[in-house]
């Protein structure tokens, strides 16, 4: 492949855990080129970055994603043979289910639940001294996940079940004992709520037909089959994890407030404008998805580039949020810039590109929505202090967090607000 730029190495995997998050875009920048070719886990690999590169990955008549998500992120993050991994007419189909879940009405639902959650925790929180957001967090959108879903919450286990959903997380950029806890944590969920979906299909619970767990439970394949029991249970984690890791993003926005005072006030004084900005401006700066990977079908030719069949393809997400062809001051936090923004399918992607009928993230909306609700009790509804403490995101760790998970003290109402 003569044009291609290619890494001078005999595997990068260790180079990808120590740049982590940079891994692809400090390659692109060094080579000056979106597009490079390497050697990852043993086997050729293309790297691309940018605009049209997304537009081009998202090109199901060109890549597929069976046989390109590795095994030990199936075991750890997203289940095997789940949703993630799925082609053609079989992922359309399961799509359609995911994204039947995610209607104005239920989203609205889903917001009324969460402050409850919310308020619930702040009162919790007024009692005690000090409190870690990212494990609080993590704690109530999971409540508010189950209670949104149909999945029954046992106050004696509530604490080490939404542990177990961020370690599946955790587990995803790591290698030894945190990807261990991901693969254990995801055995004892996946037997918890395949028995559960078991009990659902013997009539011994009963939940609304529009919850998730209803959805998975009698959802119909296309040869008319239910889904195996395991499965239904995977697909079910693939709705109340990905809830729960809302958390990182509420880490974020609480370090955004924290680093940037002065929008405080802009949020204060405007109903909706800034909140919507700030969420995006987060979600588009704060490092949590690094790529995604996907499988040449057939042999093709892009800008002269020869991609062959089979070849690993990996699509650089957190570059591509950060490109400064796209973004103006990419290495800024600027929530204004959403002010006039041309949005495209294929810009700002840290939840995937192109069209919710391909891979793009099912939940994204409910991130969004989950986001302005955090935002809003962060920098309106509660005053607290944050203490000095290890506040640096190291791009190599993946995902990322703070080392402090971010502690706040004295976490009160603010007077006057409801
Ligand atoms: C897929 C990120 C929250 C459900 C994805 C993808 C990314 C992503 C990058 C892959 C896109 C692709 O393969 O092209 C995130 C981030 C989240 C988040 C950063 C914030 C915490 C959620 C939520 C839900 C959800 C809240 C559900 C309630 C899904 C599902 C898929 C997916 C089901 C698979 C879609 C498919 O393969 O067709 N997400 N997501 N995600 N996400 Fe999210």
């Amino acid at each position: 492949n003569g044009q291609t730029p290619q890494e001078k190495t005999l595997d990068s995997s260790l180079a990808l855990l120590k740049d982590g998050y940079d891994f692809i875009f400090k390659r692109r920048r060094e080579m000056d080129s979106d597009i490079f070719q390497t050697r990852l886990l043993g086997q050729k690999a293309i790297c691309i970055g940018g605009k049209e590169a997304a537009e081009l990955f998202y090109d199901t008549s060109k890549f597929q994603r069976s046989g390109a998500i590795p095994k030990r992120i199936q075991k750890s993050l997203f289940g095997v043979n789940a949703i993630q991994t799925l082609d053609g007419e079989a992922h359309r189909h399961r799509k359609m289910m995911f994204m039947s879940l995610m209607s104005r009405e239920r989203l609205d639902v889903f917001i009324e639940l969460l402050a409850e959650e919310w308020e619930a925790a702040i009162l919790r929180w007024e009692e005690l001294e000090e409190v870690e957001l990212f494990g609080e967090s993590t704690e109530l959108l999971y409540r508010a996940a189950c209670r949104w879903a149909g999945v029954p919450i046992d106050e004696e286990t509530v604490r080490a079940k939404a542990e177990d959903m961020s370690a599946m997380v955790e587990a995803f950029g790591a290698i030894g004992p945190r990807h261990a806890a991901g693969r254990s944590a995801r055995r004892r969920t996946e037997e918890w709520l395949e028995g559960y979906i078991m009990d659902l299909r013997a009539g011994e619970f009963k939940v609304f037909e529009e919850t998730a767990a209803y959805a998975m439970a009698f959802h119909r394949d296309l040869k008319d089959r239910e889904l195996d029991a395991r499965m239904a249970a995977i697909e079910l984690i693939n709705i109340l994890r990905p809830i729960v890791a809302i958390g990182y993003y509420v880490v974020f926005n609480a370090m955004a407030l924290h680093q940037y005072p002065e929008y405080k006030e802009k949020l204060a004084a405007d109903e909706g404008k800034y909140r919507q900005w700030f969420v995006q401006e987060t979600r588009r700066y704060y490092p949590f998805t690094p790529f995604l990977g996907a499988s040449v079908i057939h042999d093709f030719t892009w800008k002269g580039h020869e991609f062959e069949k089979g070849t690993m393809v990996l699509l650089d997400i957190y570059g591509t949020t950060h490109d400064p062809k796209l973004w103006d001051e990419a290495d800024k936090f600027k929530p204004e810039r959403f002010e006039h923004w041309d949005s495209g399918p294929f810009d700002l992607i840290p939840q995937g590109g192109g069209g919710y009928d391909g891979h793009r993230c099912a939940g994204e909306w409910l991130t969004i929505d989950a986001m302005r609700v955090a935002l809003e009790y962060l920098a309106n509804r509660i005053e607290y202090e944050v203490p000095e403490q290890d506040l640096d995101l190291s791009l190599s760790r993946m995902p990322a967090l703070p080392e402090s998970h971010f502690v706040m003290k004295n976490v009160r109402r603010k007077p006057g607000v409801g």
